[in-house]
């Protein structure tokens, strides 16, 4: 899968261990930045993804700021866009299939790097359930 992925300057460590999962399972990674501990305004790095997403040149995207929470609800201003925060492995499996996320954020400085990795590998291998779910997706 061709997969974008953003951060602002709290997210840099993590993105980079995320882009060595994506890496890892087979990926290709479409990295918007940033790339320095400077600061930066996160809903430019949410827009670019979601834009990548929307368009259709990345099948999903990967957004990382400190809590997370910034880049989910710059993302999930951009319509098709159903950006998800996860800090743990359940709600990974559920937003892909239930909710049909595709975008997975991140805060960097909620979760360490070992629980990231997994919460990114639960979510690139869980699959949307379709079904009742669509219905419920398509009433957004
Ligand atoms: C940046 O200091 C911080 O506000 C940002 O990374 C994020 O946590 C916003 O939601």
């Amino acid at each position: 899968m061709k997969v974008a992925i953003g951060c602002d300057h709290g997210g840099i460590d993590l993105k980079n261990t995320v882009v060595a999962v994506l890496i890892e399972l087979g990926h290709v990674v479409d990295d918007q930045g940033c790339n320095s501990t400077d600061s930066v305004d996160y809903p430019n790095f949410a827009r670019s993804v979601s834009s990548l997403v929307k368009d259709g040149e990345c099948e999903c995207g990967i957004l990382i700021c400190g809590t997370g929470i910034g880049m989910s609800m710059a993302a999930n201003r951009i319509p098709g866009i159903r950006a998800a925060l996860c800090n743990e492995m359940f709600s990974a499996k559920m937003s892909r299939e239930h909710n049909d996320a595709n975008i997975l954020c991140l805060g960097a400085r909620v979760i360490g790097p070992g629980l990231a990795a997994e919460i990114v590998r639960t979510w690139m291998t869980s699959e949307f359930a379709g079904g009742r779910h669509q219905r419920r997706i398509d009433m957004f």
